[in-house]
């Protein structure tokens, strides 16, 4: 059974008088690949920010189990180098080589000012460690060659392959993603979304050899095709759900409705492209129409739907 590495628990969430998210409830298995979709201002970036500790909720909480904690998890407090971003801009140094700008997370997490004053030949070999651990990492998404560019010497592909490296290189326990190719040509997005194919073939690696799988993604994106072909797991908030059919007088927020695997998550390399036109029109509907889904759990089933002996890896 795989452990659960996030869990969202009765999230809410506003700005001023103004509700955005309420009643969230997720519990997200590690090595999930997780696709959040759902209409422009429904709260998605919101809830990215809340599992990154920039912007706690308001009420719930979100809990992180990195391997080796307890039951109860460790509480989001704050932003941690366990968890990753890459947002749809990128949010390089503008004055930093691709090298120096994948390697500069680790040296800022490692090594401190005095550090390098008071143990400079120390500071130095951790420098050279670190130039070489992104030297591999920007190899890995296909920029050996462009290790010397500065920022605005790239095409937007390449410097949003940075910003992975930049992400993977800390090696976060999750890596979120908040429509990280939304800027980007077809062609480049293709590109990336097949880097993030491979990370997940990673994951499988490590199952089949009984490790623990290494990537935990949460990826946010309008594209619904996307969200089908890069997650394992599709989750849907909508602002649409009636809150009136629960007692409600005021419209509170965004609320999870559809949550289930996609049609190619069991297979390991088969698409049918039957399937997946299937899962985007029900998420479509259950989604982004503005009318209320018949049910807010009706479609929200990934977990009741892996509870079989044989699919099971519901966390414990
Ligand atoms: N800092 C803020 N101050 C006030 N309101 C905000 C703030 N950030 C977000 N909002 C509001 O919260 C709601 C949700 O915003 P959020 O950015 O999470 O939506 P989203 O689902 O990511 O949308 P999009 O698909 O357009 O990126 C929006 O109505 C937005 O106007
Ligand atoms: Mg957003």
């Amino acid at each position: 059974m795989k452990a659960a590495a996030v869990e969202i628990r009765g999230v809410h969430h506003g700005f001023g008088d103004k509700p955005v998210l309420d009643d969230v409830n997720l519990r997200i298995g590690r090595g999930q690949f997780l696709a959040l979709v759902g209409p422009s201002g429904c709260g998605k970036s919101t809830l990215l920010r809340a599992i990154v500790g920039t912007h706690l909720p308001r009420r719930g909480e979100i809990r992180l189990f990195p391997p080796g904690a307890d039951a109860a998890g460790l509480l989001v407090t704050g932003p941690g180098r366990d968890r990753g971003i890459v947002y749809q801009q990128y949010a390089l140094f503008p004055f930093l080589t691709a090298l120096e700008n994948v390697a500069i997370g680790l040296m800022l997490d490692e090594t401190s000012i005095p550090f390098r004053f008071f143990r400079f030949l120390r500071w130095r070999a951790l420098r050279r460690r670190h130039l070489e651990m992104a030297v591999e990492m920007l190899a890995r998404v296909k920029l050996a060659d462009a290790l010397h560019l500065y920022p605005h010497e790239m095409s937007g592909g390449m410097r949003q392959r940075v910003a992975l490296a930049q992400a993977l290189i800390m090696k976060p326990e999750i890596l979120l993603m908040d429509e990280p190719f939304g800027a980007l040509d077809e062609a480049t997005r293709e590109e990336l979304q097949q880097h993030l194919i491979s990370l997940r073939s990673e994951n499988l690696l490590a199952l089949d050899e009984s490790r623990t799988p290494p990537h935990t993604l949460i990826i946010v994106t309008h594209e619904l095709n996307e969200a089908i072909y890069v997650g394992d797991r599709v989750v849907g908030l909508s602002q649409h759900w009636d809150w009136r059919s629960e007692g409600h007088q005021s419209f509170p927020g965004a609320t999870v409705t559809y949550d289930k695997a996609t049609p190619h998550s069991s297979a390991k390399t088969d698409r049918n492209f039957g399937a997946f036109a299937m899962a985007r029109d029900e998420i479509r509907r259950v989604v982004f129409e503005p009318q209320a889904p018949p049910g807010r759990n009706e479609h929200v089933t990934y977990w009741k739907t892996r509870a079989s002996p044989e699919t099971t890896d519901e966390p414990t």
